[in-house]
């Protein structure tokens, strides 16, 4: 929701109408037109001297169907005049604050919507296509301001300049508006989050997948491996909810470094042991964390959806060879991804000697590019051997 806090009028409909028929009007309002919306909330509903005044939407055609509708009904007038905003009135979204802002071939180009990260609010402009002018950078900063003045818990705009790359997941990220700070403190799930949106991975989008996995059926005294545990959003949600001892591994300091902060800040049943490390270490003979968690796992969760089959190996390496349950993200192309993903894993598991006993869930957590999604399989595997 967006509240702006300096409004310009503008000329807008009115519907006048007797006072003694607005009653009357609005039920027959939602009768015709059902949850779309005619009158536009924005502005105040006016009284005149026996009659009264509804505000509608700029849109000719629903205006017309309202005059038919109404013909021989009641006596009725449409007339033209500046509106007046309600003093709190917050906007639906950033594109209806910038409305009357902007010169309106911009309007589609203003993103519908943006991640926000603690206080930060993170915007791609996708639809900007690589064109930079100034025209186009103060477009971008008045969309950065009135997100900053639709919530006052948003301090900072920043704006995603490439795509996420390298071993960390990391993405460039370009200060729009606000305060240049990069650290913050996010919530989900009823746990607290501290990180760095530049230094260390982390996706507001993944919510519900995260929610879902922490109330999935975890059995109490599960030993669980987060390979790619970043700042630890499934780690700490399935520790805040079951008694279990999870070994959470990343391979960059900083991310590890905000793990251990925010296994402190978070009040957990379970136990997480943090560990830096690149996890293909582990499978050496002479890594002693490698050769005390050979075998140990119960549950093994791989984020890590652009590269999670090149550690196949190391997932069951860690998993009971009795079986266990393993957890895998992978980014695959539409269409059939989910079949395409399970496909891999299956080929990638069978190389190894293990095997898919039972597939407790397949599903599309969400579209990652225009050409593929990202797919998790939730798993029963066991070795053959
Ligand atoms: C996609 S992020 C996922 C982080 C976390 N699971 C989340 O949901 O926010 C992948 C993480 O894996 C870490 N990573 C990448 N390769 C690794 C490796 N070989 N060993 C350990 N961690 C690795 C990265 O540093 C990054 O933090």
């Amino acid at each position: 929701m967006i509240m702006m806090s300096r409004r310009e009028e503008e000329s807008i409909k009115y519907i006048k109408i007797e006072n003694s028929n607005g009653q009357e009007l609005i039920k027959l309002i939602h009768k015709k037109f059902k949850n779309q919306s005619i009158i536009d909330n924005k502005y105040k509903i006016l009284k005149e001297k026996g009659y009264i005044l509804f505000p509608l939407i700029k849109n000719d055609d629903l205006i017309n169907l309202l005059i038919e509708l109404l013909e021989d009904k009641f006596f009725f007038k449409i007339i033209s005049m500046k509106g007046t905003y309600h003093k709190n009135y917050k906007y639906k979204n950033i594109k209806e604050a910038l409305e009357n802002k902007i010169p309106s071939k911009f309007i589609d180009l203003i993103p519908n919507s943006y991640d926000i990260i603690g206080e930060i609010a993170i915007i791609e402009f996708d639809k900007f296509q690589g064109s930079e002018n100034q025209e186009l950078n103060s477009l971008k900063l008045q969309i950065a301001k009135a997100i900053t003045e639709g919530s006052k818990s948003i301090s900072s705009v920043f704006e995603k300049k490439s795509e996420i790359k390298g071993t960390y997941r990391l993405r460039e990220l370009n200060l729009l508006y606000g305060e240049n700070k990069t650290e913050t403190i996010h919530k989900e799930n009823m746990c607290i989050f501290k990180l760095d949106i530049k230094q260390t991975f982390f996706t507001p989008r993944l919510v519900y997948e995260r929610n879902r996995i922490a109330n999935s059926n975890i059995k109490g005294n599960e030993v669980i491996m987060d390979l790619f545990a970043g700042v630890g959003p499934f780690s700490i949600q399935i520790a805040k909810k079951h008694p279990v001892t999870i070994h959470s591994f990343d391979i960059n300091r900083i991310a590890y470094n905000y793990l251990q902060e925010n296994i402190g800040l978070n009040k957990l049943m379970g136990i997480i042991i943090p560990h830096h490390i690149n996890i293909s270490a582990l499978i050496d003979p002479l890594n002693n964390l490698g050769s005390i968690l050979k075998h140990k796992a119960d549950r093994v969760i791989m984020n890590l959806p652009e590269k999670s089959l090149d550690y196949t190996d190391i997932a069951c390496f860690l998993m009971k060879k009795s079986g266990g349950i393993l957890h895998n993200y992978q980014f695959c192309e539409k269409p059939n991804s989910i079949e395409k993903a399970q496909d891999k894993l299956k080929f990638s598991l069978k190389e190894l000697n293990w095997q898919i006993e039972e597939v407790l869930k397949s599903k599309i957590v969400k579209s990652y590019s225009p050409k593929s999604e990202l797919v998790v399989h939730d798993l029963k595997i066991k070795s053959i051997t």
